[in-house]
């Protein structure tokens, strides 16, 4: 009886372990950590941590899948590794060639709760590696307002950022164009989905019109006005 039930759970068990490889094992991610003994690199192994930054990686990309409206394999960008490294360099952090580089010395140097600023990177570096990017038409200032967008709908907007209204043009990037697109998608839930998958092979103004009914111009004009054209 015992024996039955056993091996009962344990096939249970298997089964249970193989439909997560199969869902899971599409992306691997790998930590690298190249800050040696500086101040930066130590605040990141007591404040942060290998374990806490592969499990950022993993719920950032399960975040970005489901704001992008990407369900399966066919909507996503084939990629089979993701490797974050943590160096001693310059800046703050960039994303290349399926490689997230986050800046140790950065780390050491911020004020404030530096797990979480290192998660809101985290998810700004990883919504480049799964964006499109218009086959290299789009404006850079909307990639990277695309990517603070995914940062911002996560809650790890900080507390530098511009206001809402804030900015003085739609495509002038990171927060300004974040906030600007957080009040496109108010106006259509699911418009930067729509709007990325749009740019999988191109890049058109269009595509402002043909998802909200105004151009891009318009919408800025209105999106100011909301905010009584503060600067
Ligand atoms: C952090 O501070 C160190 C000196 O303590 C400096 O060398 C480094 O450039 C700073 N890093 C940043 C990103 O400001
Ligand atoms: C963008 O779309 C407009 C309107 O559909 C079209 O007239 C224009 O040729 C397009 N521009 C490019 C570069 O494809």
């Amino acid at each position: 009886m015992f024996r039955l039930r056993h091996s009962f759970f344990l096939s249970a068990l298997l089964l249970s372990l193989a439909a997560i490889q199969t869902t899971q094992a599409a992306v691997e991610y790998v930590v690298n950590y190249n800050a040696g003994s500086s101040g930066g690199g130590v605040r990141f192994t007591n404040e942060i941590g290998t374990d806490y930054s592969r499990q950022t990686l993993t719920s950032a990309t399960d975040f970005i899948w489901k704001l992008f409206q990407q369900n399966n394999d066919a909507d996503r960008k084939n990629v089979p590794k993701v490797t974050l490294f943590i160096d001693n360099m310059d800046g703050v952090a960039y994303a290349v060639n399926n490689e997230i580089h986050v800046n140790a010395n950065y780390l050491g140097n911020y004020s404030g709760d530096v797990k979480r600023e290192f998660t809101g990177v985290l998810y700004h570096e990883m919504t480049h590696i799964w964006q499109w990017n218009g086959n290299g038409q789009a404006p850079g200032g909307l990639i990277e307002g695309i990517a603070d967008f995914v940062r911002l709908r996560a809650g790890y907007a900080p507390s530098h950022w511009v206001q809402p209204g804030q900015g003085d043009r739609w495509d002038q990037g990171y927060d300004v164009t974040a906030r600007f697109l957080d009040y496109c998608n108010d106006l259509m839930n699911g418009f930067v989905a729509e709007l990325n998958k749009k740019m999988r092979n191109g890049y058109n103004d269009s595509y402002f019109v043909e998802l909200l009914g105004k151009s891009v111009g318009q919408l800025w004009n209105d999106y100011k006005a909301k905010y009584g054209g503060k600067q």
